[in-house]
């Protein structure tokens, strides 16, 4: 059943010349059928770079809405029109000029994770893989980081010579995690590496060994020689990890990390987004423009 499911979204694929995107949250299936998989930043390449002029994205809206602000000519599809990221609804455009205008030197750097307005209204966009790098080479000493509290008090931590102006936004899924669990897992597997995604709260960021985005904690397990590590990122990671690295193990918080919005996405939902070429990213073009400044600059500073 689902392999005939698969079968007929490639066929589609084929038909369509489109081209299928998936995040490391997805589910496996999802995974499996995508042409590329990756975090934020590697799909926001692929996507701008790519010469298919049909895009499902397997994600979250704000990542569909991404790919389409930097390629406006390209279908972008998004194959649940609900799945969303709650904490880009955490930040407002007004809020953030109101901010602006307490703070006139200051230059503002938007997580991806936001809306196509809030990228508007920012210099510069940034992901949890290139925040640091961003922020470093950005020509302001003082910064307006939103929507995410933890990734810019993380970014704090490493840029010592900027102030950052923090948002209060935070990320559901990665909130439920707690230190305790974290030191109970090191008592009982000493040998535990403890890999964190910097959406973490503070305590929990603290006790890691490697703090990075999901490509970077991945890979690092690729690239480690130790044997057990503890996964504090949403699971849908765990898919390409276990299929690298068979013999090694792997532990999550006990109350699981799952970002349901990302699991909205399922093999028919992706069947009748191709068949049906729903639901297609639409943005007005003023505020695609004034998006795409701040998106464009996110890849000329960000770096590989
Ligand atoms: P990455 O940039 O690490 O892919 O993370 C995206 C995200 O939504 C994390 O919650
Ligand atoms: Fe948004 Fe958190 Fe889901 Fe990432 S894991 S998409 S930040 S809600």
């Amino acid at each position: 059943m689902e392999n005939n499911l698969k079968n007929k979204i490639l066929k589609l694929k084929k038909e369509k010349e489109a081209l299928i995107l998936a995040h490391y949250y997805q589910r496996p299936e999802i995974q499996d059928i995508a042409d590329a998989v990756g975090d934020s930043y590697y799909l926001s390449k692929v996507a701008k770079d790519c010469d298919e002029n049909i895009i499902v994205f397997c994600g979250v809206k704000f990542m569909a809405e991404s790919a389409k602000i930097l390629s406006p000519e390209k279908t972008v599809l998004l194959p649940t029109f609900d799945a969303g990221c709650p904490m880009a609804d955490m930040a407002d455009p007004n809020d953030v000029l109101a901010l602006k205008k307490k703070h006139p030197n200051a230059k503002v750097v938007c997580y991806i994770n936001s809306s196509t307005e809030v990228k508007a209204v920012s210099d510069v966009c940034c992901t949890s893989s290139n925040a640091v790098n961003i922020i470093n080479n950005l020509d302001a000493d003082e910064i307006i980081f939103l929507p995410d509290k933890n990734l810019g008090e993380y970014v704090q931590q490493q840029v010592k010579n900027k102030k950052i102006i923090l948002w209060s936004g935070f990320c559901i899924t990665h909130k439920k995690v707690s230190a305790e669990e974290i030191i109970k897992a090191k008592k009982l597997h000493p040998d535990i590496k403890v890999l964190v995604h910097p959406e973490c709260e503070k305590p929990v960021r603290d006790l890691a060994d490697f703090l990075g985005s999901t490509g970077q904690i991945i890979d690092f397990v690729n690239n480690s020689d130790n044997k057990k590590f503890l996964i504090s990122t949403e699971e849908g990671v765990l898919h390409q990890i276990k299929l690298k690295n068979p013999d090694k193990e792997f532990y999550v918080p006990s109350g699981g990390m799952v970002c349901v919005n990302m699991k909205k996405t399922n093999l028919n939902s992706v069947y009748e987004s191709l068949l049906n070429m729903e639901y297609a990213i639409e943005i007005d073009e003023d505020i695609r423009k004034k998006a795409y400044r701040a998106l464009i600059n996110m890849h000329e500073l960000g770096g590989k």
